[in-house]
């Protein structure tokens, strides 16, 4: 086992998460093939002192942290829009490359990261679709792609949560330009999750979205360079929803919204097969639920994925995964990858990343121009 100086971008949720993350990969897993550790950091001025106190080697220079060579791996956990000028001045500097989703907040803008990836073969590209390591849905995806019950008939996805209120402030998650909106946000996990689990994409989609709350209280930057609260407009995309036909025949319906109240982070599917179905929701995160017409005791069975013989298994079976977990696991499979070993699940790469940009660009597409859109119209 080596280390590895890993240089994590940004100090909001997701970048904090990293501490836990890097450092417990070899406390989880023995078997990894590496150790990583964060060697530097890139903060915000007003992030340094507390990210110094985490013991950061504070970088307050992004494109300096990215491309000096005190590391050989680089994790972008920024606002969207910042994702795809990173990754390519990121792969440009031979870096291993795990980036946060979406993958950017264009089409274009993925498609030119999936091909700079691409012509780079030896470097890591990982996208933090992070559900692809909670082990329900790693079963789930073995159901599915077995065909334990058939084929696909009909699809429920759905990625909810309540905090997008009108009392809820501007911020880059309601900016256009900084890639916000629950599509990208929210929707690009569900539309990873039907990818990853069933291994098909809709081949056509129906949508509508909706800005609910079209002024928000953020700060506005005035002509002389001041800033001052105030109202500020917004266009983003509060809520989702798209029916869609799959390759296979099949059909199935999608939501986003951050305007659920009581919903929190309510995330989850129902796959109905032509023999059985499965089912899961975030709030019982643990668990697959299986309903199998053929059982002599009929009815949905809860299966408890975090025992010995599922995916990621590195405590005594029983002992509950959450979030945490899945960053760890998240993590662990990068360093696996990076090494040319098998993984227990797939990453997600750009290039699977830029297939659920095609599918927001779909989306968004058909609300604009209000009618059905093909996948294949969009490349
Ligand atoms: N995979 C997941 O489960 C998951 C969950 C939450 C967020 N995310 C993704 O992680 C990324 C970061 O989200 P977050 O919740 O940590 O965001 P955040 O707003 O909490 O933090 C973003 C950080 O980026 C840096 N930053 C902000 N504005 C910047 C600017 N203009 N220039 C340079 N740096 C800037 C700051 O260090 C800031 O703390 C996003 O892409 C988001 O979609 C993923």
């Amino acid at each position: 086992m080596r280390d590895m100086p890993v240089t994590v971008l940004g100090f909001g949720m997701m970048g904090r998460a990293r501490n836990v993350s890097y450092a417990d990969v070899t406390k989880y897993y023995g078997d990894s093939p590496i150790n990583p550790y964060i060697a530097q950091g890139f903060v915000l001025p007003h992030e340094a002192d507390a990210a110094r106190k985490l013991g950061w080697d504070v970088n307050l220079d992004l494109m300096d942290a990215v491309r000096n060579d005190k590391s050989e791996y680089v994790d972008i956990c920024l606002p969207n829009a910042l994702h795809h000028s990173v990754a390519l001045a990121a792969i440009e500097a031979k870096k291993h490359v795990f980036c946060e989703k979406p993958l950017a907040i264009s089409l274009d803008e993925a498609r030119e990261m999936k091909e700079a990836a691409e012509a780079c073969p030896g470097l890591l590209n990982s996208v933090n679709f992070i559900y692809r390591r909670c082990p329900a849905n790693v079963y789930a995806r073995q159901i599915a792609q077995e065909k334990q019950f058939g084929e696909l008939l009909e699809a429920r996805s759905y990625y909810n949560q309540s905090w997008g209120g009108p009392g809820t402030g501007f911020g880059w998650r309601f900016d256009v330009k900084a890639g916000g909106g629950t599509l990208g946000d929210l929707g690009s996990h569900a539309i990873d999750m039907l990818h990853f689990i069933t291994g098909m994409l809709p081949s056509e989609v129906s949508a509508t979205q909706v800005t609910h709350v079209k002024e928000r209280m953020g700060t506005i930057t005035k002509d002389d360079g001041s800033t001052e609260r105030g109202p500020v407009r917004s266009y983003v995309d509060d809520g989702t929803r798209f029916v869609y036909n799959l390759p296979n025949g099949g059909i199935g319906s999608f939501e986003c919204t951050r305007n659920a109240w009581g919903t929190n982070n309510t995330q989850g599917y129902e796959f109905y097969f032509e023999n059985g179905a499965i089912r899961w929701s975030y709030d019982d995160v643990n668990y697959l639920e299986v309903y199998d017409p053929s059982a002599r005791q009929r009815g949905w069975t809860r299966v408890l994925c975090n025992q010995g013989g599922f995916a990621y298994c590195h405590f005594a079976g029983g002992h509950m995964d959450g979030y945490r977990d899945f960053t760890v696991s998240a993590c662990y499979e990068n360093m696996r990858a990076i090494e040319g070993m098998k993984p227990i699940a797939p990453i997600a790469t750009f290039a699977d990343a830029y297939e659920v940009e095609r599918v927001i660009e779909a989306v968004r597409r058909s609300n604009r121009e209000r009618r059905w859109v093909k996948l294949d119209e969009v490349k």
